[in-house]
């Protein structure tokens, strides 16, 4: 019996692949236009079994090599076109931003979120994610952050960004809530796993529903999480505004009150709300404020605490020197005595330079968020199809002899002008790590800022120093096998040693 529904498994696939295979070679070049290069793909699976155990960046690395900075592959169904060299990055995702903007299609986030996956960060270029990327911009401008989020780093450091997210987004402290943010943000990193795109490669999955739930197990445990924090999260807030007579403050409550929404979950289908759209209106309702506000708290938190531990921490260090250098600006600036805030910032551009240069020297990884084209294009006589996937890593701008004096080392200051200065913002040289163009990382003034307070505060109080051995001699440091996106990852030790003069009792002083 089983062998016979195996039999008809198989078959009904073949079909369905037929059906696709057919589907997709009807679509001829565009005038003049030629083929992208790239390795020849083998039916149903196309270049997966290429990737071979490779990561990513060694796939993208060694097909640069052989085919060029822009080339197509296809993992299963799916057309993708890697992009490796900075100038191209910037020509198609900021110069021909309307094209490059979308994302692909993502199975898993459909699951997670309300409404059959409405969520700023994966869908599609349109008007859905216009009127989403309008109001989150509103909550994270430079003055939002600078005036009104202060990320405190005195306290755990992952539990104190999901208490700033979760304030930013639903006007409250989460302290019940933070264990299972924390566990829903890391069932939600599963969504960029690679090693899930299993309906994207292969959609034909889509017809065998018991083999998808299966799966697609973690995003079903995720949905669960979001749906149970959300929901009390803005219960608090409606209580909240109800006994106060709607007098607060935050974001979150701002937004509350001035949108159109029922007490009820309403439901839109999914397609109406994400198709490219010429009609601008748009009613932001219940499920878009809890989408929304679970985004930022998914997107700021993992991606902040990994930048702090291993671009920030990991790298300085090994560096006492830039830390001496940040000490000596910081104690000219406060006198030892505050801490620094957002005003003071003109005075500290070697702090500035150095965050960005650790952005720069050690991204948590080289490549962006995938896109997608929502039309046909052709890029130096190639033609890049629709709907294709498009894979960007950066690292060929972070790694240029051409933008940078020291490509290889870590030096602050590339970002610091012949006076000390911070350098004007510089579209290729400035880090990539949070994209460029429209899809750009809407979170990059609050993540900066957060990095810039962790460093400030700690290298006011203390001197990072590497553990030491029985015999009290230091360990190195070496960043090639701490935490990171490579092979081989392992968590590493430091010593915060107090500077001098540094008391427990001059700590609390301090604000
Ligand atoms: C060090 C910290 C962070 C890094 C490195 C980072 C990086 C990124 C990157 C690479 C993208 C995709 C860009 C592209 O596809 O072109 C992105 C998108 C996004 N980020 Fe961040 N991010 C950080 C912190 C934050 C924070 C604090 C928030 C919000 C509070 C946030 C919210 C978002 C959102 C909502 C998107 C999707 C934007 C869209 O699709 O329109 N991120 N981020």
């Amino acid at each position: 019996m089983e062998s016979i529904t195996l039999l008809f498994t198989l078959l009904f696939a073949t079909i369905i692949y037929i059906l696709f295979e057919t589907q997709r070679k009807k679509s001829n070049l565009p005038n003049g236009s030629i083929p992208l290069p790239g390795p020849k793909p083998l039916p149903i699976i196309g270049n997966l079994h290429q990737l071979k155990g490779l990561s990513y960046q060694g796939f993208v690395d060694e097909f640069t090599k052989k085919y060029g900075p822009i080339f197509q592959v296809r993992f299963g169904a799916n057309p993708w076109v890697v992009i490796n060299d900075y100038e191209i990055i910037r020509d198609l995702l900021i110069k021909r931003g309307s094209i490059y903007s979308s994302r692909p299609f993502n199975e898993a986030s459909t699951r997670i979120y309300y409404e059959g996956g409405k969520n700023i960060g994966f869908s599609p270029y349109g008007k859905y994610w216009r009127a989403m990327r309008a109001l989150a911009h509103q909550a994270l401008t430079q003055k939002m952050v600078d005036n009104n989020y202060r990320f405190d780093p005195t306290k755990d450091m992952r539990l104190s960004l999901i208490d700033l997210l979760a304030t930013i987004s639903y006007g409250q402290k989460s302290e019940n809530l933070s264990q299972k943010i924390e566990q829903m943000i890391f069932e939600f990193g599963e969504i960029l796993n690679p090693r899930n795109y299993y309906i994207e490669m292969f959609p034909w999955l889509k017809y065998f529903p018991f083999l998808a739930n299966r799966l697609y197990s973690f995003a079903y445990k995720a949905k669960a999480l979001v749906r149970e924090i959300s929901t009390e999260l803005l219960k608090d807030l409606r209580q909240r505004l109800q006994e106060n007579d709607g007098e607060e403050n935050s974001f979150a409550a701002l937004v509350l009150k001035n949108m159109d929404i029922s007490s009820t979950i309403v439901t839109k289908p999914y397609e109406d709300s994400l198709e490219l759209d010429e009609d601008n209106s748009f009613t932001f309702d219940e499920v878009d404020f809890m989408n929304l506000n679970n985004s930022f708290l998914i997107s700021g938190t993992g991606t902040t605490v990994s930048a702090i531990r291993w671009s920030g921490y990991a790298i300085l260090v090994n560096h006492p020197e830039v830390q001496r250098k940040i000490q000596k600006e910081l104690d000219e600036c406060l006198q030892g005595n505050r801490f620094p805030s957002p005003q003071d910032d003109p005075k500290l551009p070697y702090l500035h330079a150095t965050v960005k240069e650790c952005f720069r020297y050690r991204p948590d990884r080289n490549f962006l968020l995938q896109h997608s084209t929502t039309k046909d294009d052709i890029y130096r006589g190639y033609h890049i199809p629709a709907k294709s996937t498009i894979l960007v890593s950066y690292k060929s701008a972070h790694t240029s002899e051409k933008l940078f004096e020291r490509p290889n080392e870590f030096y602050p200051e590339h970002y610091l002008d012949e006076n000390g200065q911070l350098r004007k913002y510089d579209e290729l040289r400035d880090p990539w790590a949070f994209g460029k163009g429209r899809r750009a990382c809407v979170g990059q003034h609050l993540a900066e800022r957060n990095l810039l307070t962790t460093i400030s505060y700690v290298l006011t109080l203390f001197d990072i120093e590497n553990d030491i051995d029985q015999t009290g001699n230091p360990i190195k440091l070496n960043l090639k096998y701490v935490e990171s996106d490579q092979e081989g990852k392992e968590p590493y030790k430091l010593r915060f040693v107090p500077r001098s003069g540094v008391t427990l009792e001059k700590i609390m002083q301090m604000n």
